[in-house]
Formats: C-alpha cells, sequence, structure tokens
C-alpha cells in the first residue's frame, strides 16, 4: 500500500563529462519517476553545481542549495556511468561533501555503461553508502551498451521494458521511502518529547 502524503525524491546526474550520455538517461528517469503516484521529484544537476575538489568545512551558499534538496529528500537515485570500472569523481566529491544529510534514507541506482551496463560502478557505491547509514536497495536498473538504448531524440527504443523496469525500482524506493520517513519522524517527535 503506497502512502497517500507524497515522498520527496531527489535525482543525481552523477556524470559532469562534456558531451556526456547521463543527463539523457537521468530525464528519461525522472520522468518515470515524475508519472509515479507516490513521488515528488527533485532533478540535481552535478555539472551545474561545480562543487569543489577539495571538501570544504562549510558549504558556500551556491552549495548549500544542493545540501538542502539532498536533506529534504526522503529517497534518492543516483543515475551514474561507469568509467574505468569505477563510478566518477564528481559523483564521489558530491556524496563526501554532505553527511547526515544522507543519514537512515533509502538510495536507488540506475547505472549504465559499455557492455556492464555500469554495475561495477553500482556495487562500488552499494560499499560508500552504508557509512552514512544510508541504504541502496535491491531493485536497480543497469543500461548497458547505454548509447543503443535511446533514440537520437533521448527517448528508450524499447519503452515498455524500461517503464516496467523503472516502475519496479520506484514501487520499491517509495516502500522504503515510507518506512524510514515514518522511523525518523518518530525518533524527531521522541527527541522532541523528551
Ligand atoms: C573515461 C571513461 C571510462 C570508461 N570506462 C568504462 C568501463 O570501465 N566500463 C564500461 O562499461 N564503460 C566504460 N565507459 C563507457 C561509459 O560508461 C559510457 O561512455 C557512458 O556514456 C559514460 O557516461 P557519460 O556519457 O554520462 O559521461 C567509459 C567511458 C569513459 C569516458
Amino acid at each position: 500500500m503506497l502512502t497517500t502524503d507524497p515522498l520527496r525524491l531527489a535525482v543525481i546526474t552523477g556524470s559532469t563529462r562534456e558531451g556526456r550520455m547521463g543527463p539523457v538517461v537521468a530525464d528519461w528517469f525522472v520522468g518515470r519517476a515524475g508519472a509515479h503516484p507516490t513521488f515528488e521529484v527533485d532533478p540535481i544537476d552535478l555539472a551545474t553545481l561545480d562543487l569543489p575538489m577539495h571538501l570544504p568545512d562549510h558549504l558556500d551558499e551556491t552549495h548549500r542549495g544542493y545540501a538542502a534538496s539532498i536533506d529534504a529528500a526522503d529517497a534518492v537515485v543516483v543515475v551514474v556511468p561507469e568509467y574505468n570500472h569505477g563510478y566518477p569523481a564528481s559523483l564521489k566529491q558530491a556524496i563526501d561533501i554532505l553527511k547526515s544529510e544522507w543519514r537512515r534514507k533509502p538510495i536507488g541506482i540506475v547505472s549504465y555503461g559499455a557492455r556492464s551496463g555500469g554495475i561495477r560502478a553500482a556495487e562500488q557505491l552499494r560499499q560508500v553508502f552504508p557509512e552514512f547509514d544510508a541504504m541502496t536497495i535491491r531493485e536497480s536498473i543497469a543500461l548497458a551498451n547505454v548509447w543503443n538504448v535511446f533514440d537520437d531524440d533521448g527517448n528508450p527504443r524499447q519503452p515498455d521494458q524500461l517503464a516496467a523496469a523503472a516502475r519496479g525500482m520506484l514501487d520499491q524506493l517509495a516502500w522504503w521511502a515510507d518506512a524510514l520517513r515514518s522511523a525518523r519522524r518518530a525518533d524527531e517527535a521522541l527527541a522532541m518529547s523528551s
């Protein structure tokens, strides 16, 4: 049973490379998430954030908006390519620059790449997020040979198959997002009352 109280979903485009495919994949997924009955979607494109290469003690004003988006999210999906059997440095920096904002949130992964569909990048992220007390969900999407998955207009060549994969992932993400939001709210209420 899905909640009727909308869940906020941040969708991060993890690549910043010139000529990247990331926005094509992210735009498709944002579209599917927007069509889901439960989610309000907040797209975040790391290429527009210009995060610093160093880890600052305090975020400056331009980056505080990014922190606020993740803080407000009930769930996050990272759209991640595979680069040399890993995930891009841009995404690692965007993860490490925050801390409590990730806490007790479910994370979905949409990976893409050449033959592997980015699964090595995805599996590496599964090692990283528990350190923030965040959890990656089981359902994921891996798009192999991503340049063949979408046509020149950015539309999937097999829309029904991809839509079904997205729906399965979003349903699972909604379950976890609702459950963890309830648990976080219960914790906050307890802290307020004590
Ligand atoms: C630097 C670099 C390294 C890559 N390494 C891999 C790899 O190890 N495995 C793979 O499946 N694809 C690899 N690829 C293919 C990318 O996953 C694919 O080009 C994808 O579109 C990159 O994401 P982007 O277009 O959003 O930057 C690599 C691409 C680049 C640019």
